[in-house]
């Protein structure tokens, strides 16, 4: 199994959690290892037997063919992305490189090599958001693309690239769409590995706008459960929402993190809110649940409280992420907020 961005937050969760459950298969990580990967977090597996890492990028054709040539991948689940909606909105171009041509290189491959499986790992951002007072509307399989920024336009454009492949070519594909994740491993840069850092260094907590947009909130590993299940027994050709009904606004979240570390709300700073700033994102994940019986089993309380323990025991990991070239964005991203 080749699994692409296996240094990032999902797809390093995602290769502990197949080594686990599969301890037969051979699985090979593809990264070009950019600011969001860290092959540190790939420690435990490097010197496993079943284990192999491969740094390059997705995009970079001679390095994608060379790959698939030597080691003849039957399954590859694509994770690898730029994924920070505030970083599309600042450099939209190599979202494109990235996540639209590399997602094209990749298909590309298994046209030429073969493969039993291709899966595309999207998320629910390219369904756009759904209006606060409208709690009936939730994103279907059915929802029209309908993106809001450069980050979703990307992902979308790389799922319209995927459904044409598998039209046209006959290619073996499926799509999952998924809610946001947190859990362990995540960049300090998302919103609640952000707050648990900046909580713990009692620096101010910056939420965009008033606070009250809505994100539907999965535990990593949940995620990880649906993808495996899809590659087993989802369907070629379809695609699959991914979410669990845990809707949370973002000023309730960071409150959260204040009262679980012990640190006065007076930290919360409202900034100028993200432009195209997405209301609400929420999954109906009715289609996953009859066809393949997923249901996440992590709540929400739980999941939380192990994120923010897994955070206060790993500090080393984090730390020297923030320590590092991260200052130079947060500084671009927050100084004048
Ligand atoms: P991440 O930013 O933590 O990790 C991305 C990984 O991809 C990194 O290891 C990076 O080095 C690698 N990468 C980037 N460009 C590459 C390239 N050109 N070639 C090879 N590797 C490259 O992202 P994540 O949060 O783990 O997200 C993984 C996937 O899941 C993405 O496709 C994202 O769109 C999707 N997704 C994320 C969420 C979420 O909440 N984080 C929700 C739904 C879907
Ligand atoms: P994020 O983790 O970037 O995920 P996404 O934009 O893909 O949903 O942000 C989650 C929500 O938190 C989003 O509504 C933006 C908001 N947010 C803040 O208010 N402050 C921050 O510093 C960040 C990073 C996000």
């Amino acid at each position: 199994m080749l699994i692409t961005g296996g240094a990032g937050f999902i797809g390093s969760n995602f290769i502990f959690y197949i080594h686990r459950k599969h301890p037969d298969y051979n699985l090979l990580c593809l990264d070009k290892l950019t600011y969001a990967g860290n092959l540190a977090t790939l420690d435990s597996m490097i010197n496993n037997k079943k284990f192999k890492f491969i740094r390059a990028d997705i995009a970079n054709r001679t390095a994608v063919y060379e790959i698939f040539k030597t080691e003849k991948p039957d399954v590859i689940v694509n994770f690898a992305a730029e994924s920070h909606v505030d970083r599309s909105i600042e450099n939209p171009a190599v979202f494109l490189e990235t996540n639209v041509m590399g997602t094209q290189v990749l298909l590309d491959a298994c046209r030429k090599y073969g493969i039993q499986r291709y899966h595309q790992v999207s998320t629910d951002e390219v369904y756009g958001d759904l209006p606060l007072d409208r709690p009936d509307l939730f994103f279907t399989e059915k929802t029209p693309l309908h993106t809001s920024s450069p980050y979703s336009a990307s992902k979308a454009s790389a799922d319209l690239l995927c459904n044409a492949y598998q039209r046209t070519y006959g290619l073996p594909i499926t799509i999952s769409r998924c809610s946001n994740n947190y859990g362990p491993y995540q960049f300090p840069e998302k919103l609640i590995p952000l707050m648990i850092a900046n909580a713990l260094a009692d620096q101010p907590l910056p939420v965009y706008g008033e606070g009250l947009n809505v994100r539907d909130w999965l535990y990593v590993e949940d995620h990880c459960a649906a993808i495996d299940l899809i590659l087993e027994r989802g369907k070629e050709g379809e695609v699959y929402n991914i979410g669990g009904h845990n809707e949370m606004r973002n000023i309730d979240i960071v409150k959260l993190i204040c009262k679980a570390l012990g640190k006065p709300e007076s930290l919360i700073t409202y900034v100028a809110d993200r432009k195209g700033h997405d209301m609400r994102y929420a999954i109906d994940p009715a289609f996953i649940h009859q066809e393949l019986g997923w249901l996440p089993v992590t709540k929400f309380e739980d999941g939380i409280q192990r994120t923010i323990q897994w955070y206060l025991d790993n500090r080393n990991w984090w730390e020297t992420i923030i320590n590092g070239e991260y200052q130079k964005y947060y500084e671009r991203m927050y100084g004048n907020r």
